[in-house]
Parts: structure tokens; C-alpha cells; sequence
């Protein structure tokens, strides 16, 4: 997992809670009874995700209480902790993320007129065990001194021989490669996966390894060519204060894939409630108030992904690489194939 998604609990500890700590926090939090909170333990830690609880609190007078976890951690803890638990709402990025806790039986359903009528269908569980309340695209990013856009312009297109040893890769075992390819095992089927991911394998530059970030320092460096990322590790590094990272970003730009196909790969950060929820209404309510149009508005400006509505404009550094053409593959499908993109990444030796 990337830093931002691991690393950053002191953005968030104004109202954290610790293991066997969260009775003595909310007694602690003089200004609202003792009932009037929501626990959400949340694999994604943006600064812009204290704006909205903050927002939510005001709205709505239920504090709101935040566990940070990495994906990994937060499943593990889930089902350590059973009916135990004090985990209200769960947040986490990517759809295969949030497949997992739903296999292992950690969300209950939930639904509402509100959130059937914000979150568009293949943007959700079909049973809504969770909901997408912000969108990512997984991108092509490509060396700018040696790559033309144009030839850029396909996911094929890393697979080809134009690409040969110019390609680096994260980890196959990493859940946002698996989402890419279960992806593409719905859309084209697992014949025409395994021969891209044969196809881009043979490419590689040097075994995979790092985070995004990583990929696209390789690149600014002169090891590869080109690479697949979040579209917002580019814009961060962009906007970094370390004048290295913002000199590397420049030498990067992103191509958003397959615009005159199928379109690019989008993934989501969402929520879901948790199957043992304590504060179950509390947690819809909260689960709302992220795809309102408040909160979309709110986070809109500040938030690193795009809105999970297409009518809320997104932040200005987003809006700036323009409108984009999104691959139309219900969500639910990058957990139905997660296995089996796993086992083709492994067949084919992209480790
Ligand atoms: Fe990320």
C-alpha cells in the first residue's frame, strides 16, 4: 500500500482510537453524549477525509471516531475482533479491497433512497455491502522525452514490442493490478489477459517492485519508459514540497487509456457498514452523508480523486487533464476475479 493509504495516522489523531482505548475516548469527548458517535476504521487517510467527518459532525451533532489501518491490517483486525468489534463503518480504496472484507463476511447490506439515487449502480455491491463515494483511474504514466502520447494510447499497447525492456511494474500481488486485470478478464476474457500480461511481462525493465510512486521515479530516472498508476501519485509528486519528486513529476506525463475502446480503468474509495456494527443507523447515516451533495461538494475542491457523481466538478488539477472516457465494468467483478487475475499474474511470472 502507498504511504498516504498506510502511514499518516498523525493527519488523523485529533479523534483516533486505539485498540482497548475507545471507551476512555469517548468519555473523553465532553461535547456530545455518549451515544451520539460513529467508529469508522478506514484504510484511506487523506486530509481532505477529516474535512468530510468534520462536515458530518456538524450536520448531523455524531462525532466521528477514526481507526487507521492499511487495507491489510484493517481485514485482519475485522476478524479478529468478530462480533466484538467497535468498527461502525468501514472505509477502504479499491473495490478488490473492499471484495475481500465482503468475502470474509465483515459488511452487512445496507441501502437507502439516498444512496441508490447518488452512487451509480456499477459503482456499488449489487447487494450494497459497499458504496463508491469517490473515483480513481488506474492510467498509463509515460516518460515525456521518449514517448509520443499516441503511442501510449492503449493498454495493448505496453504489451507490443514498441515497449520492449522499457516497462516497470509494481507487484502483481498488489490489489490495484489485480482490480486492473480482473477488469479486463470481465471485459475481453482470461485468454486475452494472459497474453497482455505475457506480452507486457516480457517488456519489463527489471523485476516489479516499489509502490506507484516508485514506478514513476524509475521513469524520471531513465530506467523504463513507461508505467501503469493512480492517476493522483503524478499529481501529488507534482505538487510536492520535495523539489526531487516535483522535478521527476515533470519529466511524467499521464495518458488516460483506450479513450477511443473501452475506456480507462476506474477503481473507488468506499464504505461500507460494518457486519457487527454497534452503531448501525449512525454508520448509514454517515454512509450518506459521504455521497451527499454536501459532501461531494466539500470534498470536490480538496480531494485527490474524482467525485462519484459526474456532475460535481472535480478539483482544478484533475479538471485540467480534461474529460476522459471510463471503462464500463461493474465493481463487483474485480472481486469475482480476483483468483483468477492473481493466478494468470502468476502463471505468466509477473511476480
Ligand atoms: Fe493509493
Amino acid at each position: 500500500m502507498p504511504p498516504n493509504e498506510t502511514t499518516l495516522p498523525a493527519l488523523l489523531n485529533r479523534r483516533v482510537f486505539a485498540s482497548g482505548a475507545a471507551a476512555g475516548l469517548v468519555s473523553a469527548c465532553a461535547k456530545t453524549p455518549d451515544e451520539a458517535f460513529v467508529n469508522v476504521y478506514s484504510a484511506r487517510h487523506y486530509e481532505a477525509d477529516r474535512k468530510l467527518y468534520d462536515g458530518f459532525e456538524q450536520a448531523s451533532g455524531i462525532a466521528v471516531r477514526v481507526l487507521p489501518a492499511n487495507a491489510e491490517q484493517l481485514l485482519e483486525r475485522l476478524r479478529a475482533e468478530g462480533d466484538a468489534t467497535e468498527a461502525d463503518l468501514i472505509v477502504a480504496a479499491d473495490a478488490g479491497n473492499l471484495w475481500r472484507i465482503q468475502d470474509a463476511k465483515l459488511f452487512q447490506p445496507a441501502t437507502s433512497p439516498i444512496l441508490e439515487a447518488s452512487v451509480p449502480q456499477r459503482l456499488r455491491s449489487p447487494a450494497g455491502h459497499w458504496w463508491g463515494f469517490s473515483k480513481r483511474a488506474r492510467v498509463i504514466a509515460y516518460r515525456k522525452d521518449a514517448v509520443e502520447p499516441e503511442e501510449v494510447a492503449t493498454m495493448e499497447a505496453l504489451a507490443g514490442p514498441r515497449f520492449r525492456g522499457q516497462i516497470v511494474a509494481r507487484s502483481s500481488t498488489n490489489t490495484y493490478n489485480l482490480s486492473l486485470l480482473a477488469s479486463r478478464i470481465e471485459r475481453l476474457g482470461a485468454d486475452n489477459a494472459r497474453a497482455w500480461v505475457a506480452g507486457v511481462r516480457a517488456n519489463f525493465a527489471r523485476d516489479p517492485q516499489g509502490a506507484d510512486t516508485d514506478q514513476i521515479k524509475a521513469l524520471a530516472a531513465g530506467a523504463a519508459q513507461a508505467t501503469i498508476v493512480n492517476h493522483y501519485y503524478l499529481l501529488r509528486m507534482a505538487q510536492s514540497p520535495d523539489a526531487a519528486e516535483q522535478e521527476a513529476a515533470a519529466r511524467v506525463a499521464l495518458c488516460f487509456p483506450d479513450q477511443a475502446g473501452a475506456g480507462a480503468h476506474i477503481n473507488i474509495s468506499g464504505a461500507g457498514i460494518a457486519k457487527y456494527a454497534k452503531r448501525p443507523e449512525q454508520a448509514r447515516q454517515l454512509l450518506e452523508y459521504l455521497v451527499s451533495d454536501q459532501a461531494q461538494n466539500l470534498l470536490a475542491p480538496i480531494n485527490v480523486e474524482f467525485p462519484i457523481r459526474p456532475a460535481i466538478a472535480p478539483a482544478p488539477a484533475l479538471a485540467a487533464l480534461g474529460d476522459f472516457k471510463e471503462e464500463d465494468v461493474p465493481l463487483e467483478a474485480f472481486g469475482r476475479r480476483q483468483a483468477e487475475a492473481a493466478r494468470i499474474y502468476e502463471e505468466a511470472g509477473w511476480r
